[in-house]
């Protein structure tokens, strides 16, 4: 049985993943759960929810929560990773900024996702170490940390050989949503993407064999990436700002129907229309503070006060994948999953060095890529383009230079000139001074 830790035990995602390792004990079995986090009273506000999700199912596992890291990480086998530095206070930030200045406002999207990157790249470095320090030599990280685009660079130019496998939900999300619209198990598809994080396109669908992308352009013309009714069967992905960022696939598809889109890449293409739907005084920050936050807190209040635990957290595919890699990992299934990977090729015409989402197969020595072969013109460029503000922000943060986080800014597609560029990374500068390196 594995040790595995959580750093970022206090977030409100830790009981929706603890809950799906429990369902998956049989296939990944726990000898104990540790909880680390640097915000002790947040963390202690969410453990005894965590313990008994954990009791419900195990009186074995033993379960630890601490904010030492050498009783976070001594001898564990895997860590999963989903730091949020600066806390959605400093997400708020992040949306709002831009949005003043008539630019996107969104986490990982945009002047947002790149102020995000510039607080986390060594904060992750620094748990890389300690991980390194004091876990088992064979220990694997599992980083769901955003911006993860950014922060993957990030830990290859500065830990290359880092047993860190960067993930995210999203592809594995919106394969949820194709399997409920072509009624088979999201299990059942196999499909080809290529792209960067939150930036990519799935090419084929396929279902026994068979491309399903056709039918499922069909379904999206006229009601986005979602069924009708997937209201009730995803509280995550489908409260009104999530309905809408799968309806929003439908425009792209009508004007470039060949493939997929990862529904992040409406910021970049149609940025006017997101920034108009925005409310720059209440942004996507506000709702989740106000809304899965407060819920949670409000369960554990009630939890401590009757012994009796709410249904108030969510578990979904965000819980399930993670447990599924780490099972490939820890087990060497060679489970094949949309991943972060050092490109080497798998993607023809970029970057032999890039970070890339592709398909890959995991094993129990990390992320095998599949060939993907050269993707067009069009979106090479745009793929191009948007590496280069993510690498040139790593570089930023490396080096602490101003230029090169303002090139970062003005490269990305999302903002519209240089003088925008410059007076968000201004304004950022002020609001990021407890988190940034000095530029
Ligand atoms: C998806 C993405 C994550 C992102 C999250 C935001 O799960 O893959 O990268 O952090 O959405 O969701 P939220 O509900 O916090 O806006
Ligand atoms: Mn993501």
């Amino acid at each position: 049985p594995f040790i595995l830790s959580i750093a970022g035990g206090g977030s409100t995602y830790t009981p929706g993943i603890v809950k799906s390792l429990m369902v998956r004990l049989q296939d990944f079995p726990l000898a104990e759960i540790r909880l680390y986090d640097i915000d002790e009273a947040r963390q202690n506000t969410i453990a005894p929810v965590v313990e008994k999700v954990i009791r419900d199912h195990s009186q074995s596992i033993k379960f630890t929560v601490t904010s030492d890291p050498e009783v976070a990480f001594s001898g564990a086998h895997f860590v999963f990773a989903q730091m949020r530095v600066g806390q959605y206070k400093m997400r708020e930030q992040d949306e709002k900024i831009p949005l003043r200045h008539g630019v996107v406002g969104q986490e990982t999207c945009g002047p947002g996702g790149l102020a995000y990157g510039l607080r986390t790249i060594l904060p992750m470095v620094e748990l890389i170490d300690l991980v390194d320090r004091y876990a088992h030599e064979k220990a694997w990280i599992v980083n769901y940390s955003n911006p993860a685009a950014i922060v993957a660079e990030g830990v290859r130019r500065l830990r290359p050989d880092a047993r860190v496998l960067n993930i995210c939900d999203m592809p594995v999300a919106a394969m949820r949503n194709m399997g409920a619209i072509l009624g088979v198990d999201r299990r059942r598809l196999e499909v080809d993407y290529f792209g960067l994080n939150h930036f990519g396109w799935f090419t084929r669908v396929l279902v026994d064999g068979e491309d399903k992308l056709p039918e499922l352009r069909k379904h999206i013309a006229t009601f986005g990436l979602l069924t009708e009714d997937a209201a009730k069967t995803d509280p995550q992905h489908s409260d009104p700002s999530w309905v809408k960022t799968w309806r929003n696939i439908k425009p792209i598809m009508d004007h470039f129907p060949e493939y997929l889109p990862n529904p992040y890449l409406q910021y970049y293409l149609m940025p006017n229309q997101i920034v108009e739907h925005q409310n720059p005084d209440y942004t996507r920050a506000n709702e989740v503070m106000d809304g899965r936050e407060k819920k949670l807190f409000a369960a554990a209040e009630e939890y401590k006060r009757t012994g009796i635990l709410p249904d108030a957290f969510h578990v979904g595919v965000h819980g399930e994948f993670i447990v599924d890699v780490a099972c490939s990992l820890a087990f060497n299934l060679h489970s094949r999953h949309l991943v972060m990977v050092e490109n080497r090729g798998a993607i023809t015409n970029l970057p032999y060095d890039a970070v890339v989402e592709v398909p890959a197969y995991i094993t129990s020595e990390g992320p095998e890529p599949i060939r993907v072969g050269q993707v067009p013109l069009f979106h090479q460029t745009l793929l191009q383009q948007q590496l280069a503000s993510e690498q040139l922000l790593v570089e930023a943060t490396i080096e602490g230079s101003y230029e090169k986080a303002l090139q970062a800014f003005t490269l990305n597609r999302t903002v519209p000139t240089m003088e925008h560029a410059k007076a968000i990374l201004d304004e950022m500068i002020e609001a990021n001074s407890d988190y940034w390196p000095a530029l």
